[in-house]
């Protein structure tokens, strides 16, 4: 079954994308060749989810040499824009890096935006790659026909291809070893009522939503065999930042029992930190919780504590499935 949407697409000069803030309900598509407004649908969410966010920075450097006069102004301008949006997701700065040493090494800057545009396509079509060897590297972990837990939002919705525990899921349910997905609603923002129930609903998988707090009822009650889910950083060791709530889930499968994996490209492994306390966690506005849809539903004057990810250690992680290979701990990811 081939879904009908998509999360971005660079066609007639442009960025295409899917404005996930509008999702479920509404599929509006937005196009842009401005790099500053891919930038504030980062900000937004309208895109997200790690390596789709450095997916689309990519696009947007390369967008901000579209008939520019003066490259080098404009290069370091888009490029620190870019870079200040948000600040967990490794793959942003892996993209943005990758821009960067493309851009320094051409030295006419003639055609320097179609240039780097092959870039940006580069990094988008490995992604696309990345994304289907995950998918066969996590089918090693079913050793049954399983219900599987899912935390946030993982699919194309997040990432190239058909995603990263998404498109194991997929694969898996595809190879009949996977029977049921149980998707985390994901407070505050529901990415996985709002987007992970859109695509296992458009992809036929069987899956019910639940709201975060009732993983430990269905661990308790037998209902979950394997709790997949993506991430935003991984540290040296194995420690990975993702959606708050995660670690939570990895405390509760170690109680019950129950495998714990992780999915996400390489380019989510951050070579450069040795752990997880070395992660720059993000925090959210207060509004994100007091409000829906924005609808208020307490006084604005209530404080809140909003970290948007967590870091779950990596001796509670029992694998990390890479396109390279699926590495069980201890990991060591120093090459
Ligand atoms: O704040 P978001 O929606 O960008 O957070 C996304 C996640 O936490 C995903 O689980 C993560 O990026 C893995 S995506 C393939």
């Amino acid at each position: 079954m081939k879904a009908d949407y998509y999360n971005l697409k660079f066609e007639s000069g442009k960025l295409k994308y899917l404005d996930q803030t509008e999702l479920p309900l509404q599929e509006n598509y937005i196009s842009t060749d401005n790099y500053e407004r891919i930038a504030e649908a980062i900000v937004r969410l309208e895109v997200r989810g790690a390596p789709l966010i450095g997916i689309s920075a990519a696009y947007a450097i390369a967008l901000s040499l579209k008939n520019s006069i003066d490259p080098k102004k404009d290069f370091y301008t888009s490029f620190n824009r870019l870079a200040s949006t948000r600040p967990t997701a490794v793959n942003l700065f892996y993209a943005l890096n990758r821009m960067k040493e493309k851009f320094e090494s051409i030295t006419d800057h003639k055609s320097v935006y179609d240039k780097m545009l092959d870039e940006a396509v580069k990094i988008h079509k490995e992604e696309d790659e990345f994304s289907e060897k995950i998918a066969r590297n996590g089918l090693r972990i079913f050793k049954k026909k399983s219900n599987v837990l899912t935390h946030c939002n993982t699919g194309s919705l997040a990432a190239g291809g058909l995603g990263t525990a998404f498109s194991v899921i997929k694969h898996a349910f595809d190879t009949n070893l996977v029977s049921h997905v149980y998707a985390d609603e994901t407070r505050p923002l529901l990415q996985g009522l709002r987007l992970t129930a859109f695509e296992l609903d458009k992809n036929g998988i069987p899956y019910s939503v639940n709201t975060d707090s009732t993983a430990a009822v269905l661990m308790q009650q037998g209902k979950i065999d394997i709790v997949i889910t993506g991430a935003d950083r991984i540290a040296l060791n194995g420690d990975s930042a993702n959606k708050i709530g995660t670690y939570n889930l990895a405390v509760l499968c170690n109680y019950h029992n129950i495998p714990f994996y992780i999915a996400a490209p390489s380019t989510t492994i951050d070579r450069k930190i040795a752990n997880g306390t070395e992660i720059d966690i993000e925090y959210r506005k207060g509004a994100e919780l007091k409000e829906i849809k924005g609808l208020k539903i307490v006084p604005d004057s209530y404080p809140t504590f909003m970290p948007a990810f967590d870091v779950t250690p990596a001796h509670l992680i029992t694998g990390i499935i890479t396109e390279e290979d699926l590495f069980l701990f201890p990991y060591n990811f120093i090459k």
